[in-house]
């Protein structure tokens, strides 16, 4: 019988947890629940009998895939893989996979809402400003960023892209403007939602040259990864623009300076929360469970990111 490791640290909601046992169940594999886990120790030990895996954001480092022997597939319950040593994988002949789009839009209302509540001064009671005519840039286009632009067109905001990946025409018939340079897109838009993944090529890009191209009252919308943003640059931007505001699902390992400085011009949440929605666990959960039956029963590798 398959064993199917459901990782967790940040659960998945009950009723994706059902529906995630009913695919495994309904194919006669067993489901290993490890949910809340604080050390690395215990995700080895489940680690250690399991034929698949289905984590979310937990790390599946070289010593996790390594202390996994049966290992034949880790799925990445969501969009972004950079938490999945594909190195690890490819030398132990696991196939790595993620759900790409399920949990897109539970991200990008998370977006659209931090952008309202900074707007509205967190709801404080002052006069804040409104959406409608303002310029979003969406640093991007994927998934996530074109259901920015869905909700931005219903709030009547002037929308722009930059994705080298995608065309132009691509983003027109969407809706949305396309520019030919990140740099255009920063000094266009007042507000920027960015979706970038994090790599090699990615991280620490958003630096004080971008930044400092925002527009007066220029926010930044970071719902894609820290890792990306060049922490020392973000400070020097905090300080040298009050009017600048950085709004994060995921905090910076600066968190505390900037709380202790710069009151009323951040967002953090609690914890990285833009998929924690039931619709988005549901459709990425089951996604996982069915892209593993599928693999172990037909052979599919659609969805493998480690080729
Ligand atoms: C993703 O890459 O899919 C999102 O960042 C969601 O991550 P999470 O599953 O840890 O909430």
């Amino acid at each position: 019988m398959k064993k199917v490791l459901v990782a967790t640290e940040k659960p998945f909601a009950p009723v994706a947890v059902e529906g995630i046992k009913k695919v495994l169940d309904k194919a006669g594999y067993e489901t290993i629940m490890l949910e809340k886990y604080t050390s690395v120790d215990e995700l080895l030990q489940a680690a250690a009998g399991a034929d698949a895996m289905i984590i979310r954001s937990d790390k599946a480092s070289r010593e996790v895939i390594e202390a996994a022997p049966n290992l034949k597939i880790v799925v990445r319950a969501g969009a972004g893989y950079d938490n999945i040593d594909l190195a690890a994988c490819n030398d132990k002949g696991v196939v790595a996979m993620n759900t790409p789009g399920q949990n897109s839009n539970a991200v990008a209302e998370l977006a659209f809402g931090m952008a309202l509540y900074a707007a509205r001064n967190g709801f404080n009671g002052t006069s804040g400003s409104e959406l409608r005519g303002k310029k979003l840039g969406i640093h991007a286009f994927g998934n996530v960023g074109r259901y920015v632009a869905e909700i931005a067109r219903g709030f009547g905001m002037e929308i722009y892209a930059f994705d080298p990946f995608v065309s132009g025409a691509d983003m027109e018939k969407a809706g949305v403007k396309p520019v030919d340079t990140v740099e255009e897109l920063y000094k266009t838009c007042k507000f920027v939602s960015l979706h970038i993944p994090a790599n090699d090529k990615t991280k620490e890009s958003i630096n004080h040259a971008l930044l400092s191209l925002l527009p007066k009252g220029g926010m930044l919308i970071n719902t894609a990864r820290k890792e990306v943003i060049h922490e020392g640059d973000l400070l020097k931007v905090m300080e040298e623009r009050p009017d600048f505001r950085y709004l994060s699902d995921i905090a910076p390992d600066c968190r505390e300076e900037i709380e202790g400085k710069y009151a009323g011009r951040f967002v953090f949440t609690a914890k990285k929360m833009g998929a924690q929605t039931a619709e988005a666990n549901i459709n990425a959960g089951i996604a996982a469970a069915t892209q593993i039956v599928n693999f172990f029963e037909k052979g599919d590798k659609t969805f493998q990111v480690n080729k």
